[in-house]
């Protein structure tokens, strides 16, 4: 299923329609999204613009969709599901890094916010909320159809342009104050179907390493890079640490890091049996084993662009618990490997 672009007026009526089938309690919205079926008579409301716009589709007397909704903050965010084979699907909004960054938007009031690998837009929209303008980019076209939409039904679409980009390579001469992502940083070997969302190369930092080359050239004085990211470690350190002390732009930023779940790292070796069909799996073991890596980790990290170089390292878990998030799609549940379920097809 694909989504078209939409009208203003077919943005309020999708909205309209998705606040009535909420609102009701014995609504087919919930069995819909969850199990990819409901009665058409069972929605509670209007379905058909959601099928003008390819939402929902409508085979014999059922409502079907291809996509997962998740319901946080009073915003209504679509995705692709977990279960979604698609090497370029939208990744799927759970309650962790997506909505950690996203919730932790600053309200600079008129403030330039660039959401690079913007996905399903989430980030974005609570970028706009805070009373930012926002660029959100992407190199995927299902995520510019998706989060263009998302956008859309949030009324965010004034506050919230779109650019198709590699990182920044489609932003010339432009400034930010806070540049926000969560790039793809799964380490994989070579000849694995890894989702474009989560491919970060051999060792996880290929997208991260271009957040950090060009950052200074895209940030306004006192701006912020802010990412999260998974990180290759072992008991001497973690290698993003590595990288932000061998950044070449290190003396223009305080850096902070921390560590962004109660389970601080899983063993390389959990984490690598994911990929034991890769032709190239024993060539990558190798290389991570001459580098002694042997866990990995979750971490958020903080860049502000003010001239006072240092690195410091923050307490850890700041993980939220978003109890107030509906997420119907499939089943998902918040351990580590759980979590990276979500990045690695088959694992
Ligand atoms: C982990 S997902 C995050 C999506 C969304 N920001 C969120 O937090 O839910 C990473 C996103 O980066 C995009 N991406 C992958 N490679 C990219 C690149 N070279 N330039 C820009 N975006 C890229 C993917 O299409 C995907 O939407």
């Amino acid at each position: 299923m694909n989504l078209t672009p939409l009208t203003e007026k077919e943005a309020k009526m999708i909205s309209d329609n998705l606040h009535l089938a909420w609102k009701d309690n014995s609504s087919g919205l919930k069995r819909l999204f969850e199990t990819r079926k409901c009665f058409v008579g069972e929605f509670a409301a209007d379905y058909k613009p959601f099928l003008d716009v390819g939402l929902l589709a409508r085979v014999n007397g059922h409502l079907t969709t291809d996509f997962a909704l998740v319901y946080v903050d009073g915003f209504w965010i679509f995705c692709d599901r977990p279960t979604n084979p698609r090497i370029d699907r939208v990744f799927p909004v759970f309650d962790d890094e997506s909505l950690l960054l996203a919730r932790s938007m600053p309200s600079h009031l008129g403030g330039k916010v660039l959401d690079i690998g913007t996905g399903s837009g989430a980030i974005a929209i609570y970028a706009a909320k805070a009373g930012n303008r926002v660029l959100a980019t992407d190199i995927s076209q299902r995520a510019a159809a998706i989060a263009q939409f998302n956008f859309a039904i949030n009324g965010f679409s004034d506050l919230v342009r779109y650019r198709h980009s590699d990182v920044y390579q489609s932003l010339a001469a432009k400034k930010f104050d806070l540049i926000v992502s969560n790039p793809p940083f799964v380490p994989h070997p070579k000849g694995f179907h890894l989702f474009l969302h989560s491919d970060g190369g051999a060792d996880g930092l290929a997208i991260v390493r271009r957040l950090l080359q060009q950052a200074k050239s895209f940030l306004n004085p006192n701006g912020e890079l802010r990412f999260v990211v998974l990180s290759l470690g072992n008991n001497e350190g973690w290698l993003i640490e590595r990288e932000l002390r061998a950044w070449r732009d290190a003396d223009a930023f305080t850096v902070q890091i921390q560590n962004i779940y109660r389970e601080p790292s899983i063993s390389l070796d959990e984490f690598a049996e994911r990929f034991t069909a890769a032709s190239d799996y024993n060539d990558w073991r190798q290389k991570l084993i001459r580098r002694s890596y042997d866990r990995v980790g979750y971490f958020l990290v903080r860049a502000v662009m003010n001239g006072a170089p240092q690195l410091q390292w923050l307490p850890g878990d700041t993980k939220q618990k978003f109890d107030d998030t509906t997420f119907w799609g499939d089943n998902y549940s918040g351990s580590m490997s759980n979590r990276l379920k979500r990045y690695i097809q088959g694992s």
